[in-house]
């Protein structure tokens, strides 16, 4: 494999992508990508043929207020950093978002469909898109769409599941939204494709997410469910929720150039979600 310089690799898809062997994994404290000269020092110094960046300010709700904080890491820092790949022939391998569509359609949006982002993460991540194909000629845009995993995110402060698990416990019951339909993902299902992907030399956009699709409070009925779990799970709507960011009513996003092009197929959500749930082990 030729070299590959991971950049975000704490992050919750980061901590799946570094478990391959060979792949230099920088985290935050080692590489602030909003710090361009540093990111310059860092492929002068590992000269990467590949560079994959999960690194992102992934808070939609703090997005809405701290706007500058989030356009800095999502779009200027990426940016910089496809400029820098091009400059030395890399191929820079870009995750994103189901949130750069707005929602209204109802059938799962292939990798040309219209964009429309409804909140300033969304906008934010679109703009990282534009500057990625725009400046680096080598380059892999990945969406994908409700990620969880092992590591948890630390700019969410956990994920849905464990979110899920720790209420479900805490409370016995929790009220989830019924009007926003999506395709969780497994980061450890992602992180796989993502580096059949790079063996591969994909290039352009890809849709990459588990299978099917469910609403939010699906979701969480499988969470309990599959841990055998006895926790009422109530309907609410996304107006009630009081969050200030909008989000797409329907972000499913479809797989098919991906099975097209050779790369296989992802399982289905909920067996996804159970080997997680296995993995995870007992919430203490
Ligand atoms: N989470 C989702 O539901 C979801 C859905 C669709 C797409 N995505 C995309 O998938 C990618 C990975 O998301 P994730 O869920 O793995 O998020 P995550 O766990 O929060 O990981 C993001 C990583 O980026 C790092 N980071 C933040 N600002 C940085 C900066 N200025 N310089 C360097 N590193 C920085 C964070 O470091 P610290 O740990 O130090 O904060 C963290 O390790 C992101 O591009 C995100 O937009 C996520």
């Amino acid at each position: 494999m030729s070299s590959v310089l991971l950049i975000g690799a704490n992050g919750q898809l980061g901590s799946d992508l570094r478990t391959r062997s060979g792949v230099i994994s920088v985290t935050r404290a080692e590489l602030d990508i909003t710090d361009h000269r540093r990111v310059a020092e860092m492929l002068r110094e590992t000269r990467p043929d590949v560079i994959v960046n999960t690194a992102a300010f992934i808070n939609v709700e703090t997005s809405e207020v701290e706007v500058e904080a989030a356009f800095a890491v999502n779009a200027v820092a990426i940016r910089n950093l496809a400029i820098q790949a091009d400059a030395i022939g890399a191929c820079l391998v870009h995750i994103s978002t189901d949130y750069v569509f707005d929602g209204a359609g109802s059938v799962p949006y292939s990798e040309d469909a219209a964009t429309g982002p409804l909140n300033v993460y969304g906008n934010s991540k679109l703009a990282g898109e534009f500057f990625v194909r725009a400046l680096c000629r080598r380059h892999l845009i990945v969406r994908s769409s409700g990620l969880y995993g092992l590591a948890g995110s630390s700019g969410k402060g956990g994920n849905f599941v464990r979110t899920m698990l720790r209420l479900g416990k805490e409370k016995g019951e929790v009220s989830v939204v019924t009007d926003q339909v999506l395709t969780p993902t497994n980061t450890k299902d992602l992180a796989e494709m993502t580096w059949r992907l790079v063996d591969g030399g994909a290039q352009g956009v890809l849709h990459v997410t588990n299978s099917g699709s469910c609403t939010w409070n699906e979701f969480a009925r499988a969470i309990f469910e599959l841990s055998g779990m006895d926790v009422a799970v109530h309907p609410t709507d996304s107006a009630s929720t009081g969050s200030k960011a909008r989000r797409p009513a329907y972000s499913v996003l479809s797989n098919a150039r991906l099975e097209r092009e050779g790369f296989g197929a992802m399982r289905p959500w909920r067996e996804a979600l159970a080997s997680h749930l296995q993995a995870l082990g007992p919430l203490t």
